[in-house]
């Protein structure tokens, strides 16, 4: 499918979306022209001001500080020149009358096949299309990003009633493969699919909080894991977003909505309106529902407005197992709290059941917008089927709601459930209740879905070899975070030994490549004092990592998530790598204690040969990259290899990228002799790390890890040349000697405990 071939845009608007949708196209490698308003006789002062800010957001908005050279400031005053861009998007304030004279200003000088879409987070297509030319009404619809849009998988897009069905297809295929969004098609309805539905959970548990009289904290601690949603619950959500916002976007769905039977709850109560007045916003203005006072968090008293010190709030509701237990256990809990979440529960899941036929062509698409737009872990309408449409209709029908007939339709069907269907086969039920119909993948297929269809060739309990076709073979490692164990390691090495295939892709099961070595088993071996077997560990390692490099066909990572420590030695090792842009890697052993032991340390000697100072300082402070741009930039990754902001498809990529290998005439490598620093080198490196330790700027462990690594890298301070087995023999030893003292092991166990670095 075409994508327009977009390369240069236009961001109208450079406030809070307008700068951040600047700063993901130009991750994306387009050039972007940023207009707003003049600020007095600057005329791209205000675009500047958004560009600027884009520097101060944490984390930030830009993969790489220089992406900011392609975002152009300028002016939106007078008709501006767009006629370069291929893509004008409009991210003004939510005003239709503002939105509207504005595209009668800039449509003259668009060019003729431009793409106009706006970014309302719920005013009419329709209304907003008015006044266009015809010609310019084919080319315009909503693209409605959310914030922020670096990280915020969902856009939701919106045809108009001009819009032309290829120029639709067109930008989605757009925002999907270049720059990796989940995309879903609404219709033209008030606030759209998110801004209705996930409002509505939002306004609906201010309201009973109101009603009910129930503080902050209990609100969000019944509103948060408990139904599956993410730990913000709804208060914080509240802060983040902004009351005022929330408010106005509330009042767009209200004013739209004559007949809704949820209308009135678009309206908010007398606490959050008096909060509005009283400008405690949220995260913005230092105050919402919480706030930091002098001795931490406080919790906002809706009948005083004065706030009080956060108390905690014990609940008999459980925030982990199965999502289908926990949601049980609210619909027949009888304490306040869990009544309160039920209610809350049943009523957010019919409304999306009443609503369904209006806002969506299907439910799956509903249920990926809560999971993509609000990080609910189901969809409304999973939901629906891990409670039973049963329980919910009979719970509206206790709280005096009727229920919407498309409810009354599931409970009817053959398996009684939104998704499965009658005939087993993998489908939905229609919007209108209409019977189940196959399920609409949205895109190409994910790897996650190639892998699970793919054929087993063999398997352990944390790795598999599936077959790609035509020569092309996955090892896919599995397991939590897919650590790296001995089982996944022994597969690893002897799976590329016995070969069989024109090529292999590595990859990793989920959301990570691998997080790493398998810590629980290296802290047992120190435990036990079983330093042989620590040893044989190392060695099973080593050889897995040298196995990728040295194959006989060419081994591709596919790489998302983390790549950390052992992940990251082996997509160092690979041939070549295929990386999902928001890759987080790093060789970050220093962090637990050690050095890197299997080959990370000899693959930054081999890129970067006697120049440590180019790469020591990643590996002693254990830096993990934000994103694989910028390990690009610390030299783990190379030049030619292939980052996509499309991180659920990798595999396909990684298997072009090998056969483009194996055509190129592609010959295995072979060890060769390395230059290193030497000892000159490691005495400046060594000394340096006592002046940081006397000065107090490391730790005494700090101090002796650093040197152990600095000793590696300068290859034992021999002169000259280290052979790529004497580095590796210098990392093994250096692991386990540093295994052997009490700071590391007291690393690695506080690691495994807390997931966070102990700093002794
Ligand atoms: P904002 O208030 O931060 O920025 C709006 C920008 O519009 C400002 O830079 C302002 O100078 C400019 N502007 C104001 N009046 C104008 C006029 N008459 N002509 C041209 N430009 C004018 O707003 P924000 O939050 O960036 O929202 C922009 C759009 O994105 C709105 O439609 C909003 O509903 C939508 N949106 C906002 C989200 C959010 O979280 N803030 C999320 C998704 C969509």
């Amino acid at each position: 499918m075409k994508d327009g071939g977009i390369e240069r845009v236009a961001v109208l608007g450079a406030g809070v979306m307008g700068s951040q949708i600047a700063a993901l196209m130009a991750n994306a490698g387009l050039e972007v022209d940023l207009l707003d308003l003049p600020q007095g006789s600057d005329e791209a002062g205000r675009a500047r001001a958004g560009l600027e800010s884009l520097g101060r957001m944490r984390p930030s908005p830009l993969f790489l500080p220089e992406a900011a050279e392609r975002i152009h400031p300028g002016s939106l005053s007078g008709t501006p020149e767009l006629t370069r861009v291929q893509w004008v998007i409009e991210a003004v304030v939510e005003d239709l009358q503002v939105k509207r004279s504005l595209f009668e200003r800039i449509a003259p000088g668009l060019g003729s096949s431009t793409l106009l879409t706006s970014n309302t987070s719920g005013l009419s297509i329709a209304a907003l299309a008015e006044g266009l030319p015809a010609d310019l009404r084919r080319r315009f619809l909503g693209v409605h990003f959310f914030n922020p849009p670096r990280y915020m998988k969902l856009v939701e897009l919106i045809p108009g009633p001009g819009t032309d069905p290829s120029r639709t297809e067109e930008m989605s295929t757009f925002l999907r493969s270049r720059l990796g969004k989940g995309v879903v098609a609404c219709r033209d309805t008030p606030n759209f699919i998110a801004n209705r539905l996930g409002l509505f959970a939002v306004m609906d548990a201010l309201r009973r909080m109101e009603v009910d009289g129930l503080t902050v904290e209990e609100v969000d601690a019944v509103t948060g894991p408990v139904l599956g949603r993410p730990r913000s619950a709804t208060l914080r959500l509240c802060d983040l977003i902004g009351l005022d916002t929330l408010v106005h976007v509330a009042r767009t769905a209200r004013d739209g909505l004559e007949h809704d039977p949820g209308r009135d709850v678009f309206e908010p109560g007398d606490g959050v309106r008096a909060m509005v007045e009283a400008g405690l916003l949220g995260e913005k203005a230092g105050s919402g529902f919480y706030r930091r006072g002098e001795v931490g968090i406080e919790a906002i008293d809706l009948a005083t407005l004065g706030y009080r010190a956060r108390r905690s709030v014990r609940t008999p509701l459980p925030i982990r197992g199965h999502l289908g237990e926990r949601l049980a256990a609210v619909t027949v809990g009888e304490d306040r709290l869990a009544r309160f979440a039920r209610d809350h529960l049943f009523a957010t899941l019919g409304y999306c059941a009443f609503c369904a036929a209006e806002v969506a062509d299907s439910l799956e698409d509903i249920d990926r917008v809560l999971r993509w737009g609000f990080h609910w872990e189901a969809g409304p309408f999973e939901q629906i089927d891990l409670i039973g449409a049963s329980v919910l209709i009979k719970g509206l029908e206790e709280a005096g709601t009727e229920p919407p007939e498309l409810l009354a339709r599931v409970a009817a069907s053959g398996a009684r459930r939104v998704y499965g269907g009658d005939s087993g086969r993998r489908s939905v039920m229609a919007p209108d209740g209409g019977g189940h119909r196959p399920l609409r993948a949205s895109g190409p297929p994910a790897d996650a879905d190639l892998l699970s269809g793919a054929e087993v060739l063999r398997e352990c309990e944390t790795a598999r070899l599936v077959r790609l076709g035509d020569g092309a073979a996955a090892i896919e490692l599995r397991g939590k975070l897919n650590v790296l164990g001995p089982g996944s390691l022994a597969f690893t090495r002897d799976t590329v030994a016995e070969g069989g295939f024109d090529l292999l892709v590595l990859t990793g099961a989920g959301e990570h490549l691998s997080a790493g070595a398998d810590l629980r088993y290296v802290l047992q071996r120190i435990d036990a004092g079983a330093w042989a077997e620590l040893d044989a560990y190392l060695q099973l390692f080593q050889k897995a990592t040298a196995g990728v490099r040295y194959a006989p066909m060419p081994v591709v990572t596919a790489a998302r998530g983390l790549a950390l420590g052992g992940g990251c030695e082996f997509n160092l090792s690979a041939a070549s790598r295929v990386a999902a842009a928001e890759l987080r890697l790093g060789l970050v052993e220093t962090r637990i204690g050690v050095v890197p032991g299997a080959g990370g340390c000899k693959e930054m000697v081999r890129r970067f040969g006697a120049e440590v100072d180019a790469f020591l300082p990643a590996l002693q402070a254990g830096r993990m990259s934000d994103n694989a741009l910028q390990a690009r930039a610390w030299g783990f990754l190379d030049d030619s290899d292939d980052i996509r902001l499309d991180g659920d498809r990798l595999l396909e990529a990684a298997v072009t990228r090998a056969r483009e290998l194996v055509s190129g005439g592609w010959s295995p490598p072979q060890p060769r002799d390395l230059p290193v620093a030497g000892p000159d080198v490691l005495e400046r490196l060594h000394a340096g790390i006592d002046a940081g330790a006397a000065e107090g700027r490391l730790g005494a462990h700090d101090a002796v890890v650093g040197k152990a690594l600095a000793r590696v890298v300068c290859g034992g301070g021999a002169r000259g040349t280290i052979s790529e087995q004497g580095l590796l023999d210098l990392e093994r030893e250096a692991f386990l000697e540093l295994c052997g003292t009490e700071a590391t092991r007291a690393r690695i166990a506080h690691m495994l405990e807390t997931g966070k670095p102990l700093r002794n």
